[in-house]
């Protein structure tokens, strides 16, 4: 039935009555969401199941098992639908009971404080330079500046900071506030490093580390995940104000029955199954060195073509190249040569905008589809 059988006014067809030719899916460089492959869309076009049945909780079961892997870790992970925004409101509503330094490197550990001051705790900006990684002397530093007057409940930093393509120590930044206070969290917002790059929860010791569905897992947006310690967990039970969908207890109550308390979001969950049997039919470790050699070759190409880095000196992201627009190109013009060979690229992030452009090479992007990104842009530079 076409829409117009349907009574929907939107014309289907060209003035000619031919029927426009499907657009070809745009190939995206962007940092999510990003391309998903037609197995996993195509998983979400199953008939609906009702949730409180033995055929979601394997399902559940499944996703768990799965993401725990990825996550290498024994703790639990909860999976919402929502996306990695919600994550970070959870791990501060669940966690912080008073106060939480927050360290702001860029535009995602920056919204962190946004969610910390929303939520109403008393959080403690510390604010570097965009474009350098934090670094373990510097949460050293204010970490202990801040127990002069009072205990800290917890850590905030973004792993792999989107805006601006930086990645951060996280494993160095947990030892040294565990070296100083054992009792403050690490929580580690991984949502555009998560899958591409290894992410030990157990081994760094963290307690809540978070991620989204439409990132380097390349799954379509819209499910939300956080491995969660014990610790977190039991703390958790004492701290006013969780409010209801993203408490952990009363998550954890539900996922130790493989199900959620509200409605999953079915249709996600069935293509994160077939995602992850994707991801470890390549193998963790080779997916993790893809990612590692697209972003070197990713930098090399934009050195070897004139333009600089923006991410300090070895601390640039596996899955997001931000490049200096040195050459002072034309982005949006760029990106509409791009889309008429069906790609895109990003433009900077805020005040970035025009003076850098983002590369992603995250999900399930290849060799090949950086071939034809650089060989695109290489045409389109020598236009100029
Ligand atoms: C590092 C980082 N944190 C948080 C977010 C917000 O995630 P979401 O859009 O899934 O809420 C993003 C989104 O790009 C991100 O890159």
């Amino acid at each position: 039935m076409s829409l117009q059988d349907r009574g929907n006014p939107v014309a289907e067809r060209q003035p000619n009555g031919l029927p426009h030719a499907p657009k070809p899916p745009q190939k995206l460089f962007i940092p999510g969401p990003t391309d998903v492959l037609p197995e996993v869309l195509e998983a979400q076009t199953a008939p609906m199941i009702g949730h409180r049945t033995d055929e979601f909780e394997a399902l559940f079961a499944k996703v768990q098992a799965g993401m725990k892997q990825l996550y290498f870790t024994q703790s639990r992970v909860y999976v919402v639908a929502a996306t990695g925004s919600a994550m970070q409101e959870a791990a501060i509503r669940n966690a912080v009971r008073g106060r939480v330094i927050n360290f702001i490197n860029g535009a995602f550990s920056q919204r962190w404080h946004q969610v910390a001051v929303g939520c109403g705790k008393e959080a403690i900006a510390v604010d570097l330079p965009w474009c350098t990684a934090v670094k373990p002397e510097q949460v050293a530093e204010a970490l202990q500046k801040a127990l002069k007057t009072g205990p800290v409940d917890a850590i905030t930093v973004a792993h792999n900071e989107t805006s601006t393509g930086v990645a951060s120590p996280v494993d160095e930044i947990a030892a040294a506030v565990r070296a100083i206070s054992p009792e403050t969290f690490v929580m580690v917002d991984a949502v555009s490093s998560f899958g591409g790059t290894p992410l030990p929860f157990d081994e760094w010791g963290l307690d809540v580390m978070l991620t989204s569905s439409q990132k380097a897992l390349a799954v379509p947006p819209g499910l939300a995940f956080a491995a969660v310690s014990d610790r977190v967990l039991s703390r958790a039970k004492t701290v006013e104000g969780r409010g209801w969908y993203l408490d952990f207890p009363n998550l954890e109550k539900y996922l130790i029955r493989n199900t959620t308390p509200a409605t999953p979001a079915i249709s996600l969950m069935r293509a994160l199954g077939v995602q992850l049997d994707i991801i470890f039919a390549e193998g963790m470790e080779n997916r993790f060195a893809r990612h590692h050699h697209l972003a070197e070759r990713t930098r090399r190409w934009a050195i070897d073509h004139g333009f600089n880095l923006m991410a300090e000196e070895g601390y640039a992201s596996p899955t997001v190249t931000t490049v200096e627009n040195t050459l002072n190109l034309d982005i949006g013009d760029l990106n509409r040569y791009l889309e008429a060979k069906n790609m895109e690229i990003s433009d900077g992030y805020g005040d970035y905008k025009g003076k850098a452009f983002r590369i992603a090479h995250m999900g399930e992007v290849t060799d090949a589809d950086l071939d034809r990104l650089f060989a695109a842009m290489e045409q389109y530079m020598a236009a100029q």
